[in-house]
């Protein structure tokens, strides 16, 4: 296992996915008239029975502590490969993401999360590099229910808020390389990662951004970190489908070796 100095605890999601022209007014994942009606899968979901009118699917966070990383019960194991000694060459890489359990979008459907995707996504990620690892948690946290948190979103956007964070790192300095993760929020990242990264300098940093999503795939997230981390390079994001999330590690893997992050 990597030797992760772990800032605060994780959570985590991820699968590939195409970036999605969806126009940012009033995202709900009902409008979107979500396709396929499959079944939860059993075990990090649990579908809210008789709610099928579009919506999120929220996931409850997986703590990752110190070095390591506890699984969220109920989560699939991984079945792709392991971090490689090779991991990280050279990289000094941090991991900080977002993610929100509860009630999320499923299929067009809905279903409750014990653990984030976007946090199944970090852990998949962490696992297989050497990286310290931060989630980001709100002073005020988000609700469990969907509507209400893309209300309080539309909000936040709408007023181009800065949700307060509980625990900013003091300095991220001594990093080369940042990756970021979230869901995406109304085809943005959650106007929480623009209070996390204006808090830093990141020039001459590179960032590599992740997401998951139901539909819009990295949607505005590279302008929006191009806006927000000014001076850094952005590089090639990593977008999964919040729904395949639990089969994300062997595409999390190829992203990590494109970006020069995992050598085998
Ligand atoms: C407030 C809110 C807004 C959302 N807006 C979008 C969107 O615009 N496009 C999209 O593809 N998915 C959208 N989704 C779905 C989430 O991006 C997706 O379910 C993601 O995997 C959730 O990650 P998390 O469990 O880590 O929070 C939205 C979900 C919520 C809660």
């Amino acid at each position: 296992m990597s030797q992760k100095q772990h800032i605060t605890d994780v959570r985590m999601a991820g699968a590939t996915g195409g970036v999605h022209a969806v126009h940012r007014a009033g995202w709900t994942a009902g409008e979107r008239g979500a396709e396929r009606g499959r079944p939860a899968a059993p075990g990090r979901r649990t579908l809210l029975r008789g709610v099928f009118l579009g919506g999120a699917a929220v996931v409850t966070g997986v703590q990752i502590t110190g070095c390591s990383t506890s699984p969220p019960s109920g989560a699939a194991p991984e079945s792709t490969e392991r971090p490689a000694a090779t991991a990280s060459p050279g990289k000094r890489v941090l991991l900080a993401y977002f993610s929100r359990p509860g009630e999320n979008y499923y299929y067009g459907g809905r279903t409750n999360l014990e653990t984030g995707n976007t946090e199944v996504l970090a852990r998949m990620i962490s696992e297989r590099i050497e990286c310290d690892v931060h989630r980001v948690e709100a002073v005020d946290p988000y609700p469990d229910d969907y509507e209400e948190t893309v209300a309080r979103n539309a909000r936040e956007q709408d007023s181009d808020a800065r949700p307060a964070i509980a625990n900013l790192p003091s300095s991220i300095g001594r990093y080369d390389t940042v990756l970021l993760g979230s869901p995406i929020w109304n085809v943005a990242v959650p106007m929480i990662m623009s209070t996390f990264t204006e808090r830093f300098d990141f020039r001459g940093k590179t960032v590599f951004p992740f997401t998951t999503y139901a539909m819009s795939g990295l949607g505005t997230t590279e302008r929006d970190y191009a806006a927000s981390c000014p001076g850094a390079t952005i590089g090639e994001g990593l977008a999964v489908r919040g729904e395949e999330v639990e089969d994300a590690g062997a595409a999390a893997g190829a992203w990590l070796r494109r970006i020069g992050l995992l050598r085998e």
